[in-house]
């Protein structure tokens, strides 16, 4: 061993899908337990009193009563959004045209991108939050300032310069041709470099036209192992404008299936309003649904049916959807996906909402075997949370009976203040 390192604390351990098999089999909690890290990834996991005594060499952090869980994985955002985060008043077509397409314009200027890229960062490591997977801007420079600030601090990120040809305004459109080009120049250079993958992304059907679908459908039949991201089926004014730019279309999903934009490494953010082909052929394929429940409550989208996508069977991940999601927190993002299952009647179980925020995420983004688990050979991207961190969630806590009761008031009411530490490969980027 080069510089092994032990964190002890209560330790969250993974087992099954909680959708699958009872939420408090699937996922269990070491009291007082111990991870065990170095060279970047996760050697051993156990007691605390086991791992002590086999390593007396390792330098020992001790959290206490915290809980090290893996590192929050973010499986849909647009970091480009950040400067434009809570902007009030307008659903997504005119929330887009009004707020967001203004700001994505200014990332033609590389200096401004690295800002908020760097920024961007920065925010979400203090949420405790490991790995996202983003939408950049048309502009290549955009994608080239979110993989260098991912670099420098070390993260395991996914991103993609944003496609669009048709339906956005004049400086940021490109062409199915440069859309092409673009992006394989950028997956050519950033792609499995360090931690980093790019992620092949047409921002959605209304601002592509079919030639732009088809080239980077073509595009990634070439490219076979990167992810391909895009939305489906967000709103109801969205969907019909679709119906109107396809004609030919069976549904929303057709639009990308018809143009090889359909595949099991495909990440579909919201998918809220869906038809019964839709849901029968995204289980099929094995496509990820990434759910983002505060944009979906904040620009007034829908109710995202969780319960019965997993109960047939589905993959899905969690996220933010930064700026139309009104955080950067996951935790934020988890209280929001237990208030959408309330309102349709089906309520998550805490270790549910953790286990979305970490290994289903990692599920959809293809790094199960990678990331979302703590567990050896895992790279050691952690978050240690303080189940206590201000008064109002303390004294919720100490009532606790279990360790589910007592994490639930943090995933209900914590921020960054929760925010103890977080480690990404192995390095400690937050915390003292
Ligand atoms: N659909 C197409 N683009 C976007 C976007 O930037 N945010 C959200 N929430 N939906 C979209
Ligand atoms: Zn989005």
């Amino acid at each position: 061993m080069q510089n092994p390192e032990l964190l002890t604390g209560q330790v969250l351990l993974t087992h099954a899908n909680p959708f699958d098999a009872p939420a408090t089999e699937a996922l269990t909690v070491e009291r007082r337990g111990a991870v065990l890290i170095d060279g970047g990834r996760i050697v051993a996991t156990g007691t605390a009193e086991a791992l002590r005594k086999e390593n007396p060499q390792a330098k020992t952090t001790d959290y206490g009563d915290a809980l090290i869980l893996p590192g929050f994985i973010d499986a849909h955002v647009h970091y480009p959004q950040t400067g434009i985060i809570a902007s009030w008043g307008k659903r997504l077509i005119d929330w887009l045209n009004s707020y967001t397409f203004p700001e994505e314009m200014r990332f033609g200027d590389a200096a401004y991108a690295q800002g908020v890229a760097d920024r961007y960062l920065d925010l979400t490591l203090a949420n405790g939050t490991t790995t996202v997977c983003s939408y950049c801007t048309i502009h290549p420079q955009s994608v080239d300032a979110f993989f260098s600030a991912a670099i420098a601090r070390g993260l395991r990120a996914y991103a993609g310069k944003t496609c669009m040809d048709r339906n956005a305004p004049d400086g940021l459109r490109d062409s199915p041709q440069s859309a092409y080009d673009d992006s394989k120049a950028l997956l050519e250079r950033w792609h499995g470099q360090d931690r980093l993958e790019y992620v092949i992304t047409p921002r959605f059907s209304p601002t592509s036209t079919p030639d732009q679908l088809n080239a980077l459908g073509a595009l990634w039949a070439e490219h076979p192992d990167c992810l391909m991201q895009t939305h489906l089926s967000e709103q109801v004014d969205e969907i019909a404008w679709v119906r109107g730019l396809f004609p030919n279309a069976r549904d929303y999903l057709d639009t990308y299936e018809t143009h090889g934009l359909l595949g099991a490494r495909g990440l579909y953010g919201h998918a809220i309003h869906l038809e019964a082909r839709e849901k029968d052929r995204l289980r099929e394929i094995g496509a990820g649904l990434v759910h983002c429940p505060t944009s979906n409550t904040f620009i007034g989208s829908g109710l995202f049916d969780m319960a019965g996508l997993m109960a047939a069977g589905q993959p899905i991940g969690l996220a933010t959807d930064t700026g139309g999601g009104s955080s950067f927190s996951m935790l934020r993002t988890m209280a929001a996906a237990y208030e959408i299952g309330q309102l349709r009647g089906t309520p998550l179980h805490p270790a549910q909402l953790l286990w979305l925020a970490t290994a289903g995420s990692a599920q959809v983004l293809h790094a199960s075997n990678k990331i979302g688990r703590i567990a050896p050979g895992y790279e050691a991207d952690l978050c240690i949370l303080d189940l206590a961190s201000t008064p109002a969630i303390a004294q919720r806590a100490t009532r606790a009976k279990d360790i589910w009761e007592q994490v639930f008031p943090t995933i209900m009411m914590g921020d960054d203040r929760a925010i103890m530490a977080v480690y990404a490969g192995g390095k400690k980027q937050i915390g003292t």
